[in-house]
């Protein structure tokens, strides 16, 4: 039966953003709303598809956009939102299938007013954790002052944080153009208006947190967005999880894989954006070859030459370098033993709904954060220090791998991963927190639509 609803949902285009907002995408579509993920072309990269129950369709700029680099695509997407979704809107009217609702990136404010002004509902989803979002709400609010002063700051919902446990753009003003504060921060400033908010995270990862934001607003978690082959395993229509900007070398992973012990190999991967220097990779390799572990390293094409001259020769026998890979199924291989991440939130979304102890090796944004909650509230890792010039040497890579691998705390830490993936699938289960608020969620829609 064709449904009544249709939702567009709108992720800042980037694929830490992307991820998460196709999977809530295909958690409404099994529940019998059509859902159109928007999206823009990257100049012919991205095409419209189907994604399982989930139709991506990609904007193009009327200006010619092949050449435009990626930060600029970045930049004119609010622009080309508030020129194409009126159109996009009616268009969708004329062939049969009305909106009722934009699902926008918490990062898109301006989407909550073209909705209104189209007469539509609008939901935020916030694709960060909750507690990162806490601090910017204290900075929106003027309750965080910036430059933030003394040794740690006392947050209601969290932990005493250091200063360097706060995300990069609050600690480290900078190093960052001006207005990377103002865009996390500003993500608050028309939130009453929004007639949902949602974040993801799950209720009993957040806990004090949530509650105390959400004395605020009606703020849900609807997370973590794993794909449902991953966690749940309910959803049948689910196996084209994809909306990748990089080709994963898929086979040559997880052939390897398949050729190693249960939980001997450490996955390294830095996500989509980060850049090291060229000394913290050296370091970095040839802490991975003394740690005398297996590992699995995605350095991305552009980070390549980067590498130690002669390192994968040397190394070929313990180790596997791929410019991308298929991270979910490298996360839930029975070879992996260990992820050391750079703590973006998805990855460790990720590795915790599937069981895997973390090497945490934060570097900026909101990952410090994240950090500090996967070593020491959710106690599933350990993080690695830098020394006085800011770079994490060989040793100390090689002393963390063999801790969350080996060691004794590396039981301990196994154990509460254990703990964290049964808790994960049991919020997007049915009738977990996050499936409650899911269901709620599209019964609204639909007695709207009545
Ligand atoms: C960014 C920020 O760094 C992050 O902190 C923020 O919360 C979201 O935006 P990114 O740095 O790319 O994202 O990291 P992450 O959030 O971990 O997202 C990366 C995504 O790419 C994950 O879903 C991961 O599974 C996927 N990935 C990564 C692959 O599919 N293959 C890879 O080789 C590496």
């Amino acid at each position: 039966m064709e449904s009544r609803v249709h939702v567009l949902v709108i992720p800042y285009p980037i694929q830490g953003h992307l991820n998460p907002m196709l999977q809530f995408s295909k958690r409404l579509a099994c529940k019998g709303v059509k859902v159109t993920l928007l999206t823009i072309s990257y100049g012919e990269y991205l095409r419209d598809k189907q994604a399982g129950s989930v139709t991506v369709q990609t904007i193009a700029d009327d200006q010619e956009e092949k050449n435009r680099s990626m930060k600029d695509h970045l930049i004119k997407f609010p622009d080309l939102l508030s020129r194409k979704l009126p159109e996009i809107v009616a268009e969708q009217r004329n062939h049969g299938y009305p909106v009722s609702c934009l699902v926008y990136d918490a990062l898109l404010t301006r989407v909550l007013e073209i909705a209104k002004q189209l007469g539509l509902l609008g939901a935020s989803f916030f694709t960060q954790s909750c507690a990162v979002g806490t601090i910017y709400c204290s900075i929106h609010e003027g309750k965080l002052l910036i430059p933030v002063e003394g040794p740690s700051v006392l947050l209601p919902g969290l932990p005493p944080l250091l200063i360097c446990d706060l995300p990069s753009f609050v600690s480290d003003l900078e190093h960052y153009y001006p207005g990377a504060l103002e865009m996390v921060t500003g993500q608050f400033s028309n939130v009453e208006k929004a007639d949902w908010i949602f974040f993801n995270t799950f209720n009993s990862l957040e806990i004090e947190v949530l509650n105390w934001l959400a004395k605020k607003w009606p703020i849900k978690p609807v997370g973590p967005t794993i794909p449902s082959m991953f966690l749940d395993k309910r959803l049948e229509d689910d196996k084209d999880y994809d909306l990748s900007l990089l080709k994963p070398n898929s086979d040559a992973c997880l052939k390897w894989l398949d050729s190693k012990k249960p939980c001997s190999v450490v996955y390294i991967s830095f996500g989509s954006l980060l850049a090291l220097g060229e000394d913290q990779m050296a370091e970095l390799a040839w802490g991975l070859q003394r740690s005398d572990t297996c590992f699995l390293w995605v350095v991305r094409e552009s980070e390549i030459k980067k590498l130690p001259n002669n390192f994968v020769e040397e190394t070929i026998e313990m180790g596997l370098v791929v410019t991308w890979s298929p991270q979910l199924e490298v996360l839930a291989h029975k070879s992996v033993g260990s992820f050391l991440t750079h703590c973006g939130w998805n990855s460790i979304l990720e590795a915790l709904s599937l069981g895997v102890p973390m090497v945490a090796m934060p570097q900026w944004s909101d990952q410090p954060t994240n950090a500090k909650f996967v070593t020491d509230v959710w106690q599933v890792g350990v993080k690695v220090k830098a020394d006085e010039y800011g770079i994490v040497t060989k040793e100390e890579i090689e002393r963390c791998v063999r801790e969350v691998m080996e060691a004794e705390k590396g039981n301990e830490i196994r154990k509460n991963s254990e703990k964290w993936k049964k808790l994960a699938c049991m919020a997007l289960d049915e009738g977990g927190d996050s499936d409650k608020n899911i269901e709620e969620f599209v019964t609204k829609l639909v007695c709207n639509a009545n």
